[in-house]
């Protein structure tokens, strides 16, 4: 059987520990890229080298040149620049669209039957350039960031009842931004909603945690943002789509009318095999919820119109 291989884009934070777990799992061969010269090499001859200490055989390798990717399975993109002081939100969008339009155009080109999942923030609006870049359908573009805002939900509501982080469930949905829908009645402990472990005033305040909780990070860390909880996000997709698990995992994927929206990308839960998103898992929604979530894809198409024609 062929070795799956995986493209990561942007070998910073995100991406170089991204490539770490996915060597490290045995999951794929794996195919650093950065715009730096030098930085990939470094970062991939590093992990290589990890390789005989940790002991798994995949191979890693950094670089600059795009067809070194082809015949990729999956091209996980996190190549971008991260918002700098006197550069507004609409400036992040034009450059990280400039970047992320580049990469997958060139990535696609060569891997044209690759399945992309998209890092780069803006998330929602990212994943629009993406698609339009690579001209794929809508199953092989998928965005990341629904499965980090879920594990940080968890990680709060484990820490608040002191239980095991394997014992929670939970569901975030909506953009990846201030507006996501972190839904409690549907987040449970050993199958139990937490709107009936917690008082009400305490499910509020783990939910604001949560939309919170990217901003959290970067004020303890003031000159990054997240990585290890976003790069295990990103692991447990591409494990799910590599090994066909048909996991279902909040992911930010083209709507066509699924929970009202249309023609957007926004985090919902969705069915993750071998052919990318298999479904959209769709749940029924309270009024309440169901405005929330619209509220949510309305800052989404209100960012997608910032992007340059
Ligand atoms: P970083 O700054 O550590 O890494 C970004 C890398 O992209 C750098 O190495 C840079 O050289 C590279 N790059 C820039 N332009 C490039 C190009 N044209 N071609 C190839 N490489 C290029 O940033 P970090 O922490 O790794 O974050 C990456 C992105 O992921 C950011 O946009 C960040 O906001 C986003 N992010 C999204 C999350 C989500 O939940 N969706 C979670 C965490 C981060
Ligand atoms: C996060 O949520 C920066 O989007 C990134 O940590």
């Amino acid at each position: 059987m062929a070795r799956n291989k995986v493209t990561v884009i942007g070998a910073g934070n995100v991406g170089a520990t991204t490539a770490q777990r996915i060597a490290e799992s045995g999951l794929a061969d794996v195919v650093l890229v950065d715009i730096v010269d030098g930085l990939p090499q470094g970062k991939g001859l590093d992990l290589a080298e990890a390789a005989p200490v940790v002991g798994h055989d995949a191979c890693v390798v950094g670089t600059n040149d795009y067809a070194d990717t082809a015949g990729s399975d999956i091209i996980v993109v996190t190549s971008g620049i991260p918002r700098k002081p006197g550069m507004s939100r609409d400036d992040l969008i034009s450059t990280n669209a400039g970047i992320v339009g580049a990469v997958v155009k060139a990535a696609a080109a060569v891997s044209p039957d690759a399945i992309i999942i998209v890092v780069t923030n803006p998330l929602d609006v990212m994943c629009h350039v993406a698609m339009q870049a690579s001209g794929f359908p809508r199953e092989r573009v998928i965005g990341m960031a629904g499965v980090l805002d879920s594990a940080r939900f968890r990680t709060f509501i484990a820490m608040e009842l002191g239980v095991s982080v394997k014992d929670v469930h939970a569901f975030v949905l909506g953009g990846h931004g201030d507006t996501m829908v972190p839904l409690s009645r549907y987040s449970t402990v050993a199958g139990v909603p937490i709107t009936e472990l917690l008082p009400a005033d305490r499910v509020k305040a783990l939910e604001e945690r949560t939309a919170n909780g990217g901003a959290e990070i970067v004020a303890f860390l003031k000159t990054g943002s997240a990585f290890y909880a976003p790069a295990a996000s990103t692991h447990e997709m591409v494990d799910a789509i590599l090994r066909d698990r048909k996991r279902v995992l909040p992911c930010a994927v083209m709507l066509k009318g699924e929970f009202g929206v249309d023609g957007l990308f926004v985090g919902v839960p969705a069915v993750l095999g071998r052919k990318g998103v298999e479904r959209v898992f769709e749940i029924k929604l309270t009024a309440d919820e169901q405005a929330a979530f619209e509220k949510s894809a309305n800052a989404v198409r209100e960012l997608v119109k910032v992007l340059p024609a």
